[in-house]
């Protein structure tokens, strides 16, 4: 990693100043409450596992979740159906569309109640909550509320990954100390109050019940009060240095709480709840330290409270100091420069504990699980045609992009290589999307909303929406260019030969223009338009001719004979279409889409055609920038998503408008809030974190440019801003 690390930093230093202290910085955006926050907790994490806190450092009022990558379940089936009534078989295989002549086989409109029981299922659980117990003197439980604490106080250390809340109760202080481990899923706490002395605090263990039914998983996950449809097991023979086990069973799947640490008794609270409740044993002073870890299996041990601090304080200096960092704020003089230094810093932090994980990550990370049944605010002639019940507990592929691509630039190579091989995990079953269930003669689609086993789940726009499918092929482009191996060649190959193969397939030649059609059926990226009719959209088509040549360059530099049809195809794509000199966003929408509020109160994907992509073959680089400004002065901005605004933040910082590129990424309608979550907005619950991903992707582009950009920061307006990177890589 010191090779390219190293290179590009001394590419970007003009001047020999010192290193930026980074050190500095982070910490001073350190995360500080003194009451809990209602809508998000303070987080400790690993990327595979976070414990979202409230003002107690546990989820002593507020049951904020204990999440993974890992942690998932099924509901209980259907009356009277198996496994196997699933699509294709009992007659319940969704709808054929024809292709062209070709009739395909897509999963929606399939029958009911299976198709929702697969939209649902798997779904990801809340593993517990950990929380204080207050006892009076005289030893009866006491009903505290956050109310009852005098001078809260709570601090997150960044850069240590420590997390510090304090109060006093009934005139007596109490500390909590809580981090995560780092190459396990667990937490130590350290609970220091004299109020342990006289035997008046502990901590209960809680377990939820969650299911693909729950409406709002939104800042809570799973009911507390359903006991009697799932079960735990208390196991309190200590083995090895665990004192404690509890095996939580929800239909099939069982998750296993180990804890372990200082002296402790426990016992659960009632027959008819899944409460725990843990009392230090008297030996302990007053100080309580313990650790817990959560797994599909029993550990052999849990990780002592100091090797989880030690394990976390190494990780997160090395995190800050070993990988990219860029620094907007010193010597700056424009006002926006302290706002954008916190978001990029704390989204860093939140990245790192949400989405540096084995599988890429939902919308909402480990915090919550976004929505399951929203009601979109789409336009009206959309709502009729998206029946879409989707749910954000399992990944999108298509945000994947917009997720974790910043990886690449920010040089976390060991984070994104995580779930970026994702692609090869599956490749197989992307396969048998598009050749068995599909009929295609060759490649692999890539699906949408997924579950760990890479099965997308049905749905209209999960399984005609196209822009996905290019994606392997730039996060391919983005390792080459890292590590320019044979080694790297030879692991995409096989990603990069099925997509590209299934992307010449997919383009259709009309003969009647002469030219490879895309479409339909289809949805563009913003999914407003009625797939049966709408073809060739004009990001897509861009995106589509960009890797379909770095699928033939990776083949060349392979020694590798290129494919006549991908070559045929990327020459071959219809033009982009313009009219009155802007390009529409797809051939056949009508001439005034720019004032229809169906096209333009959805992701404004037309700015990316020079932005987000660098401007293809063909493209006429004046019409794309006046369809940038146009798209700028046009689209419904309030009704956005997220990543929205960095990606018109790009758009704006390729066409030298720095300054309009600072405004999108400081937007009114684009919000991180106090510790740094990516406010939904009017469309999406909090977090919505493809919205921190964007930005940093964009300031990375911005701070260190990108091919063919000249000078230091060629994203920043050049007066008021001075822009330090380090460690960064360009951007494509
Ligand atoms: C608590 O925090 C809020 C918001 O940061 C601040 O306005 C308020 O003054 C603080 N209260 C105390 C007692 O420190
Ligand atoms: C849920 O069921 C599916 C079959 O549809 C199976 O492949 C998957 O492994 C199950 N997941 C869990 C967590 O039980
Ligand atoms: C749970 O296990 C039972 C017994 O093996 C099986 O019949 C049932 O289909 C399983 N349920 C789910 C949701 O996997
Ligand atoms: C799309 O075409 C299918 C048949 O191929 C038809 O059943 C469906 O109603 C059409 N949908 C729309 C929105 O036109
Ligand atoms: C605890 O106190 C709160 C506020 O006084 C009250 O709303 C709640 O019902 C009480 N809970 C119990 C279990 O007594
Ligand atoms: C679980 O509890 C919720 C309320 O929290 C209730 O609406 C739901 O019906 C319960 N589910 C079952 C299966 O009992
Ligand atoms: C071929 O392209 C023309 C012009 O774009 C379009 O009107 C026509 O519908 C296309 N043909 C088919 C069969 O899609
Ligand atoms: C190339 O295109 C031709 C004509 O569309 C088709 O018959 C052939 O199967 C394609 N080959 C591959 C490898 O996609
Ligand atoms: C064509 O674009 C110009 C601005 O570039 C605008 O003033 C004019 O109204 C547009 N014409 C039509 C028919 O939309
Ligand atoms: C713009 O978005 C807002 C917020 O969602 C919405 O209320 C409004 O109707 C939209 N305006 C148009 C013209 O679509």
């Amino acid at each position: 990693m010191w090779g390219p690390l190293v290179a590009s930093l001394f590419a970007c230093s003009a001047y020999a100043s010192p290193p930026i202290d980074r050190r500095a910085l982070v910490t001073r955006y350190n995360p500080t409450r003194n009451a809990s926050s209602t809508t998000t907790p303070m987080q400790v994490g690993n990327g595979n596992f976070a414990f979202g806190a409230d003002i107690t450092g546990l989820q002593t009022f507020h049951p904020f979740a204990i999440m993974s990558t890992w942690g998932w379940k099924n509901d209980s089936l259907p009356a009277g159906k198996t496994i196997e009534d699933s699509f294709r078989a009992s007659g319940n295989v969704g709808i054929s569309l024809e292709n062209h002549g070709r009739l395909v086989e897509y999963m929606f409109n399939g029958a009911e109640p299976m198709q929702q029981w697969m939209i649902s299922n798997p779904n990801r659980v809340n593993l517990g909550a950990l929380g204080l117990v207050f006892w009076s003197e005289e030893g009866t439980v006491l009903n505290v509320t956050e109310s009852d604490l005098m001078s809260a106080k709570q601090e997150l250390d960044l850069w240590t990954g420590t997390l510090t809340s304090s109060f006093v109760f009934d005139g007596t202080p109490i500390q909590v100390k809580t981090i995560s481990a780092q190459t396990v899923d667990s937490i130590a706490v350290t609970v220091s109050s004299p109020l342990l002395e006289s035997g008046q605090l502990g901590i209960f263990v809680d377990f939820p019940w969650n299911d693909g039914s729950l409406k709002f998983s939104d800042p809570f996950v799973g009911t507390w009060n359903n006991a009697s449809i799932h079960t735990t097991t208390l196991n309190s023979t200590p083995r090895g240095n665990i004192g404690a086990e509890i095996a939580h069973t929800l239909v099939n799947s069982t998750f296993i709480t180990s804890i372990g640490g200082d002296a402790f008794t426990i016992a659960r609270d009632s027959p008819a709840a899944h409460r725990y409740t843990i009392r230090p044993s008297a030996k302990s002073g007053s100080t309580f330290s313990f650790s817990t870890t959560w797994g599909l299996t029993s550990p052999k041990s849990v990780p002592s409270p100091s090797a989880i601090s030690l394990s976390s304080s190494q990780t997160w200096e090395s995190f800050w100091t070993t990988s990219g960092f860029v620094d907007v704020f010193t010597g700056s003089t424009d006002p926006r420069a302290d706002e954008l230094q916190r978001r990029i810093i704390l989204s860093r932090y939140l990245m790192r504990v949400n989405e540096a994980g084995d599988y890429p990550p939902q919308e909402s990370g480990l915090v919550n699980n976004g929505w399951y049944g929203y009601v979109f605010s789409f336009a009206p002639r959309c709502i009729a045609n998206h029946p879409d019940r989707e749910t954000f507990r399992k990944f999108h592929l298509e945000m994947y992009f917009w997720h974790c691509q910043h990886w690449a630039l920010w040089n976390n190579w060991d984070l994104l290589l995580r779930s970026s091989s994702v692609y090869d995990r599956f490749l197989e079953t992307s396969i048998a999307r598009a050749q068995v269930q599909q009929g295609w003669p060759t490649g692999a689609r890539w699906g949408k909303m997924s579950d760990p086993s890479g099965r997308s789940a049905p749905g209209q726009i999960n399984e005609l929406l196209i822009w996905q499918q290019p994606h392997p092929l730039v996060f391919a482009n983005y390792e080459y260019r890292a590590f320019p191996t044979t080694t790297t060649l030879r692991k995409w190959e096989s990603v990069v030969r099925n997509t590209a193969d299934w992307m010449a397939t997919f383009a259709w030649f009309n003969k009647t223009t002469g030219v490879y059609d895309l479409g339909p059926p289809m949805y563009e990226v913003a999914e407003d338009n009625i797939y049966n009719n709408t073809y060739n959209p004009a990001f897509e088509l861009a995106y589509w001719r960009l890797t379909l040549g770095f699928a033939e360059t990776w083949l060349e530099r392979l020694g590798e004979q290129v494919p006549a049809n991908w070559t045929i195809v990327k020459n071959g794509l219809a033009k982009l279409m313009v009219n009155n000199g802007t390009y529409k966003v797809f051939e056949d929408v009508e001439d005034d889409f720019w004032t229809d509020p169906t096209y333009i109160n959805d992701h404004p994907a037309l700015v990316g055609l020079v932005g987000w992509l660098p401007p293809t073959e063909g493209l006429d680089l004046e019409t794309s920038r006046l369809t940038t400004e146009k798209v700028w002065a046009s689209w419904n901005i309030s009704n956005l998503w997220g990543w929205d605004f960095p990606m018109l933040a790009i758009s704006a910082a390729r066409i030298g408008e720095q300054d309009q590129a600072i405004e999108f990424l400081l937007d009114p309608f684009f919000q991180f809030d106090d510790t740094g979550y990516p406010v939904g907005g009017v469309r999406v619950p909090t977090p919505y974190f493809p919205g921190s991903g964007a930005l940093l992707y964009a300031v990375a582009m911005m701070a260190h440019g990108w091919d063919g950009s000249t000078g230091n920061a060629p994203g920043f307006p050049a007066q008021g801003w001075n822009v330090r990177a380090e460690g960064l890589s360009k951007a494509m």
